[in-house]
């Protein structure tokens, strides 16, 4: 064999090895897992809550743009309750019947950010309530089933056992500023003030 065509030889089989080297990452690159949509920055959704057989309807107002979360909250047969929640921490629970109670809660962390579902561990696919769903687990928390055409989620259901079902989900609904106000009695009525 002459210079040139030993040459050629290594040039062939050099190619030939990175040709393999090339199908083999390729091969071995795994299907991306699906990630959770985040959550639009405000959002409207009725949900049906089951928490072990106690039945509620939450009318939820999530607005990230202007740090607050509300949660109207119809316990079956039962009070309607208000639960206001601000990015501070502060969050009003209160009814506006003649009761008048109000209890004041200070968290440490404020309203849930639109990624909160990150780092959430895929589970794979089941079809729930007639939807076909993506599952993640977030872990010491929730499962949380998104509808794998519409991306919207259909149900969370906690480490609790509580359950929530969305039957709505209209993505930039907001609800008018003055729903927003706490009543006086959650300021100024110590008495009435269970915390
Ligand atoms: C609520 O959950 C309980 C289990 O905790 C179940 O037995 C019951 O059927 C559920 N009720 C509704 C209306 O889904
Ligand atoms: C958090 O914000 C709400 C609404 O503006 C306010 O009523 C509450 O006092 C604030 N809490 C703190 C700890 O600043
Ligand atoms: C969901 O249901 C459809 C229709 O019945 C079926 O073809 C599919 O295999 C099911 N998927 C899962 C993950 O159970």
């Amino acid at each position: 064999m002459d210079l040139v065509s030993t040459r050629i030889h290594s040039i062939i089989l050099l190619f030939l090895v990175l040709s393999a080297v090339v199908e083999i990452s390729v091969a071995d690159v795994p299907e991306t897992e699906p990630v959770p949509a985040p959550w639009p920055e405000q959002f409207h959704a009725l949900m049906l809550m089951n928490k072990s057989g106690s039945l509620e309807i939450v009318d939820l107002w999530y607005d990230w743009v202007n740090g607050r979360n509300f949660n109207i909250i119809q316990k079956q047969l039962g009070k309607l309750t208000y639960d206001l929640e601000w990015n501070n921490g502060t969050s009003f629970y209160y009814t506006l019947d003649a009761s008048r109670t109000c209890r004041t809660v200070h968290f440490e962390v404020g309203i849930l950010r639109p990624n909160w579902l990150d780092g959430a561990n895929y589970l794979g696919q089941r079809n729930v309530s007639g939807f076909l769903c993506n599952v993640w687990e977030k872990v010491d928390f929730l499962w949380y089933y998104e509808d794998v055409v519409s991306k919207r989620p259909v149900q969370w259901i906690f480490y609790t056992g509580r359950e929530a079902h969305v039957m709505t989900f209209e993505v930039g609904a907001v609800l008018e500023d003055k729903k927003w106000q706490a009543p006086v009695y959650c300021f100024h009525n110590e008495k009435k003030s269970i915390e």
